[in-house]
């Protein structure tokens, strides 16, 4: 049954929130399981519906998996099948993060592409370029990545774009090639960092991941492991930029710093005080603070993330003065902003900018959500609002906040979830 979030906003975040897992690394971590025989556990993961779909996907594909909490087993030894099914492709990007592992585990792969979704057309070619390098055939039969290879031996690749899961997916081939490879204009987040650094704990040899440049030496088998992901820079973001949004003040645990500067930057300069108190907690007070208008230009990592670009946007609604968003990384990612003018927000858009002019506050409006950080964007717009948001198309929202309503709760949120049925009680 659809639900809807109902958000009473208008006064500021207090408190302190623990970030989970990584959805984007979990998911490449959970994909990248299926190049072992062994057992493979994953702690720390998130609970959210995106994880329950690669799982899935696994299963489909003859890998026990079993899900307990943040813990994840699997266990690919059984695995019988390398042709993922369109709905699950279809219904999660990540699930082309199986085109990898199943080459390298059955040098041949069937992967639906996964298609556009609503902040691009997200093609796949640099992922394809780097498999053929690795000497598979590639062929696009009625929608389907089709890669079959006699054997994968390294070579050099270079990335036309530091593309995140291009890299994810070369590196999970490469691991069991023949030989050494290195990848050229690697993307550097850090979800690529933990695939390395779980990878290497399976016994594979990848060294550089974080930096631009990452050689594989290939081995023949990796073993199982376990390992614990990385916390979810995004959601930590998320929440930083919801408390500077109502002017709150709270504590972020299991905010890591260090992967966090090219926010911190931008929020310090826009006048949000920020200390850090370790390495992996960080305080966040905009209390009675001077919010001022800031230009952003999201870039891959380490820039500002293209992640955090609509709830950086919607914290830049009540700024005083006029920001610029340039976004870089995809070509569709301002629908959300038509949602936050009907808040009250004075935003015009012209191809990849967005020019936010700011408005004292905003008040409660319904709106509706079209990608996951659309939907945490008009949530923190909500709790900044004056009134009542609605919120519907939550599915976007489950896919990548784990506990998002308790979450908001703890720090002082007026927020709720109601179905669809119930009359939303004024
Ligand atoms: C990952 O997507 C993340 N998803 C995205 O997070 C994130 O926005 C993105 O990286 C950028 O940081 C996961 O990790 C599951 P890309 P990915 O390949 O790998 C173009 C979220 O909200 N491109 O780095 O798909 C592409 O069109 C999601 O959690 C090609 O042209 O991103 C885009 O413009 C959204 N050809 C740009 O590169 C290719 O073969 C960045 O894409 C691949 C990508």
């Amino acid at each position: 049954m659809a639900e809807k979030l109902v958000i009473n906003g208008g006064i500021p975040l207090r408190g302190e929130v623990d970030v989970s897992g990584a959805k984007n690394s979990a998911l490449v971590l959970i994909a990248a399981a299926i190049l072992s025989d062994e057992d493979v556990q994953l702690d720390n993961v998130p609970k959210l519906t995106d994880v329950v779909t690669i799982c899935e996907l696994l299963r489909f594909l003859g890998a026990k998996v079993k899900i307990d909490g943040n813990t994840v087993f699997i266990n690919a030894k059984d695995l019988n099948k390398n042709s993922a099914p369109y709905d699950l492709v279809s219904k999660m990007r990540a699930s082309f993060f199986t085109l990898g592992p199943l080459l390298a585990k059955f040098k041949e792969a069937h992967v639906p592409l996964p298609g556009g979704c609503a902040i691009g057309s997200r093609p796949v070619d640099i992922h394809l370029k780097g498999l053929k390098a690795l000497g598979a055939e590639v062929s696009i039969e009625h929608g389907m990545a089709i890669v079959k290879a006699e054997k994968l031996t390294g070579n050099k690749i270079y990335l036309d774009f530091p593309s995140v899961g291009a890299t994810e997916n070369i590196i999970m081939a490469a691991s069991l090639a023949e030989g050494t490879s290195t990848i050229e204009n690697a993307a550097r987040e850090p979800e690529v960092i933990d695939l390395a650094n779980f990878l290497n704990s399976m016994g594979a040899r990848i060294h550089g991941a974080g930096s631009p440049t990452i050689t594989i030496h290939g081995v023949p088998k990796l073993s199982g492991t376990r390992h614990s992901v990385i916390p979810d820079r995004i959601e930590a973001g998320t929440f930083m930029l919801a408390a500077a949004a109502t002017r709150g003040s709270i504590i972020v645990n299991n905010a890591q710093e260090k992967r966090l500067e090219s926010l911190i930057s931008k929020m310090l300069e826009s006048g949000v005080k920020i200390d850090i108190l370790s390495p992996n907690r960080l305080k966040v007070d905009a209390t009675q603070r001077i919010i001022r208008a800031v230009d952003v230009r999201t870039m891959p990592y380490p820039g500002f993330f293209t992640d955090l670009q609509s709830p950086m946007v919607a914290f830049l609604c009540t700024a005083k003065g006029t920001s610029v968003m340039y976004e870089t990384v995809f070509e569709n990612r301002f629908m959300y902003i038509d949602e936050l003018n009907r808040m009250g927000a004075s935003i015009k858009t012209e191809a990849n900018l967005a020019v936010i002019k700011g408005v004292p506050s905003l008040s409660g409006a319904p709106v509706s959500s079209t990608d996951l950080r659309a939907a945490a964007a008009l949530s923190i717009a909500g709790f900044a609002a004056d009134g009542e948001t609605i919120i519907s198309e939550l599915q976007y929202l489950d896919r990548g906040y784990e506990d998002f309503e308790t979450k908001c709760l703890g720090i002082g949120g007026r927020i709720k979830r109601v179905k669809i049925t119930e009359e939303i009680k004024k």
